[in-house]
């Protein structure tokens, strides 16, 4: 039985009528479960939705055999017990024929290290995730830290539209050996999959560095661009920016964002660490 005192406690916090959201592409892992999780704790009402969205991703990326397991997701979701509602429209609904509107967040921000490779992909996640919002009508959205280029630009167009949801970003959740849970792990071969930890180990080892008094980005990128090679992946991009504009930073001092992407064979990983200094 539930003591009396923990029930006004979750009353408390469960106050009336908020509604999580949990924007994915499907194929849950347990980052996106997390997500939910944490909406599951903090709302009332919580929203998961599961859409490939065909706008984000560049002619010559993964849309066609990106993974989906809709059935395995549904049954992961139910599991959680307190998702209140999966949303799982078609590509159809969101964009009939027709469709020509959307939205960008037009500064640097998109243009700078996943929006280098990736022109268009930031125009394709803010446009659906208007979308889905308009349809869910969310008071707050829950977004991985590991995607944090993504979760700076939507609080970004949320607060340039006048959106009134708020945003809760939730920590990376990792494999044993650190690497970052991804959807698109699965293309990796066991090779490979063996070789993927690095990124996490060079971020890592920046982390000590910064630890240790290091300030200067350039000595950091360069050593985790060392680190990198040692295993010949193909870097796409190692930088220190800004974890609030994404603005390139030279010196670190406070907060700053170290982030990277890399080519293990012919998948794409991201990942990155926010480094916090007193100086
Ligand atoms: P997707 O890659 O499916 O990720 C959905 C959400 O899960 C994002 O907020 C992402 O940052 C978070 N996530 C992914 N891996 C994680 C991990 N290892 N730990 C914690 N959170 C993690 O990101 C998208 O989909 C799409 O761009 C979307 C926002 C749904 C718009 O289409």
């Amino acid at each position: 039985m539930q003591k009396y005192s923990d029930a006004i406690k979750k009353a408390a916090r469960k106050t009336p009528h908020v509604t999580g959201f949990v924007p994915t592409m499907g194929y849950l892992h347990e980052g996106h479960l997390s997500l939910v999780k944490t909406a599951v704790k903090e709302c009332t009402k919580v929203v998961v939705s599961i859409f490939v969205n065909p706008a984000q991703f560049g002619p010559n990326e993964d849309f066609a055999k990106y993974p989906r397991d809709e059935e395995r997701d549904l049954s992961l979701l139910e599991e959680i017990k307190g998702v209140d509602c999966v949303f799982i429209p078609s590509a159809d609904e969101m964009y009939p024929e027709g469709y020509a509107t959307y939205l960008s967040v037009e500064n640097e921000m998109t243009k700078v290290l996943c929006g280098l490779s990736r022109p268009g992909h930031f125009k394709g996640v803010t446009t659906v995730v208007a979308k889905l919002i308009n349809a869910v009508k969310p008071d707050k959205m829950y977004l991985g830290h590991k995607d944090m280029q993504q979760a700076v630009i939507i609080t970004k167009m949320l607060r340039d539209m006048n959106y009134d949801t708020g945003v809760v970003i939730c920590p990376t959740a990792r494999e044993k050996d650190g690497l970052a849970l991804s959807s698109r792990n699965s293309y990796l071969s066991p090779e490979e999959r063996n070789t993927a930890p690095v990124l996490y180990k060079s971020l890592q080892m920046a982390e000590s560095m910064a630890e240790l008094g290091e300030r200067d980005a350039s000595v950091i990128v360069r050593e985790i661009k060392r680190k990198l090679k040692e295993e010949k992946v193909e870097i796409d991009y190692v930088e220190v920016v800004n974890p609030y504009t994404l603005e390139k930073t030279d010196k670190i001092s406070g907060e700053a964002l170290i982030a990277a992407a890399i080519y293990v064979g012919k998948t794409r990983l991201i990942d990155n660490t926010i480094i916090r200094t007193n100086d």
